[in-house]
């Protein structure tokens, strides 16, 4: 579906711009958009690195990523060449605002007129998120129309993420900041709410009085790739549970918005992650689990131990699992558990949600189960009971009849990357797909306690081999 209508022309400034993100993801994004003309005419792409180099040299790396993350590319010549003078190299040091490179990047806007769209995109580690807000606006270049997008983590704790978004925030206005979480810009993602308030069966039965369990799942087969400085400090609950799979339950399980605008879907996402049931010490021991992989095998090949990829002994999780509860009417008689991990045995993201079952007349009938699968075949299955044929003296024989169906496009329908939606969202300037600082604040709020309980070691980091399947909670067959 690309029923877009034409945006403004505008500038983006990716700074961070020879990052692998970048290159990567963002640049192909633009690409793929710019051959569906959805990038209007004098738009500009401006990225930004202290890497010493050309325009030219610059637009000859994007050519070979473009070559490299998306070979289509290469089919479409004229295409390529007008992508590529869309964009515009400027060596900067973001953090250095006396640096010469500052006064050729204020060059670039001298005649520009101030109601242009103008996005900076912030790229980049955390850590510059402050320093270049501030430099922006020391050299005036941030306008009315102007917005920033900022990638996560937002933060390592609470502190740090208010403290990044405070500074931030000094400088843009909150409907003027983006925040970026991948996950909801997958369509697998958006077609949650679609699913459950465009179906009156599935509204009607969205509650703790009929569903027992939600469980969502990020399984990767990947390891510590070459992040390791990175995902050493932060682990699969900040890498993944604060983020990607909290926003997913805050859209199973939010209040019907007044309306499908940015802020009124956002203010139920904010309402259903203040809900969420803090867990006290000693839940914290019975309801999380955390692990590490040890050597095992992945995707068929000998997969070797975190530590060792690592070059040092850690204790930091790359397996995580949380089970709580919302503390919300609609769901009590609900649990929600949350579970990723890297180097387990399948790549697949799902949420199954399991049901009560009729405990007067059949109580040993099997629970009826929903899975979407949010990864690659976008299938919904339902697993339903019917009778099992033949006599039977009390009417309670059963046997299972499973109900599958995809929602992936129709045949010729191109689904757009999340990194294009978002982008584009970004353009239009609707906020529906990204964080409020109060989402983020509310995330962290809720797991910071049970992130503090794990630096002591409670409970005890397991060790997996790699290839293993997800674990599960020894008292739960459900989740
Ligand atoms: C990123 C995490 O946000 O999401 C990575 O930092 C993870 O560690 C990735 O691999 C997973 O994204 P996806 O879209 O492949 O599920």
């Amino acid at each position: 579906m690309t029923l877009l209508p034409p945006a403004s022309p505008f500038d983006i400034v990716i700074f961070g711009g020879t990052g692998d993100l970048a290159l990567r993801k963002l640049l192909p994004a633009f690409f793929r958009q710019l051959q569906d003309n959805n990038i209007p005419k004098n738009s500009r792409i401006i990225c930004a690195s202290r890497a010493e180099m050309t325009t030219e040299q610059y637009r000859s790396d994007v050519s070979k990523a473009l070559a490299k993350f998306y070979p289509a590319s290469s089919h479409n010549e004229n295409t390529l060449k007008s992508f590529l003078k869309l964009i515009t190299y400027v060596v900067l040091d973001v953090v250095d605002s006396k640096n010469q490179g500052w006064q050729e990047f204020v060059n670039l806007f001298s005649k520009t007129s101030a109601e242009k769209t103008r996005i900076f995109y912030f790229s980049t580690a955390p850590a510059l998120f402050a320093p270049i807000s501030e430099n922006l606006s020391l050299h005036k270049l941030i306008t009315p129309a102007s917005r920033a997008i900022m990638e996560k983590p937002i933060g390592r704790d609470r502190e740090s993420a208010n403290a990044i978004n405070d500074a931030v925030g000094k400088y843009f206005p909150e409907d003027c900041i983006f925040r970026i979480d991948h996950y909801l810009g997958k369509e697998s993602t958006q077609n949650i709410l679609q699913f459950r308030f465009s179906n009156p069966l599935i509204d009607a039965i969205w509650c703790g009085k009929y569903i027992k369990n939600i469980e969502i799942t990020a399984s990767e087969t990947v390891g510590l790739e070459s992040r390791a400085t990175y995902y050493d400090t932060s682990g699969a609950a900040r890498d993944m549970i604060q983020n990607h799979l909290l926003q997913l339950l805050s859209l199973c399980t939010m209040e019907r918005p007044k309306s499908l605008q940015g802020d009124d879907i956002r203010n139920e996402k904010i309402a259903v992650l203040k809900a969420l049931h803090p867990l006290s010490p000693s839940e914290i021991k019975t309801n999380s689990i955390r692990g590490q992989y040890i050597e095992g095998t992945a995707e068929g090949q000998a997969a070797p131990a975190y530590a060792t990829e690592l070059g040092k002994k850690s204790q930091t999780e790359t397996f995580a699992a949380i089970r709580s509860t919302i503390d919300l009417p609609r769901w009590k008689g609900t649990t929600f558990c949350l579970k990723t991990g890297k180097r387990m045995n399948e790549k697949r993201t799902d949420i199954k949600i399991t049901f009560h079952n009729d405990v007067d007349l059949f109580p040993n009938a099997p629970k009826n189960k929903m899975m979407l699968d949010l990864q690659e075949t976008n299938d919904i299955t339902l697993q339903l009971n019917v009778r099992s044929i033949g006599f039977s003296q009390n009417h309670d024989g059963l046997r299972p009849l499973t109900l599958e169906g995809s929602y992936s496009p129709p045949a010729g329908v191109r689904t757009p990357s999340s990194y294009e939606t978002l982008i584009m969202s970004a353009i239009h300037g609707d906020r529906s797909l990204f964080v409020h600082r109060e989402e983020v604040d509310a995330a962290w709020k809720w797991i910071e306690p049970i992130l503090n309980s794990w630096e002591v070691n409670v409970p005890a980091l397991l060790y997996y081999p790699a290839g293993s399947s997800i674990p599960r909670f020894a008292d739960s067959n459900d989740a």
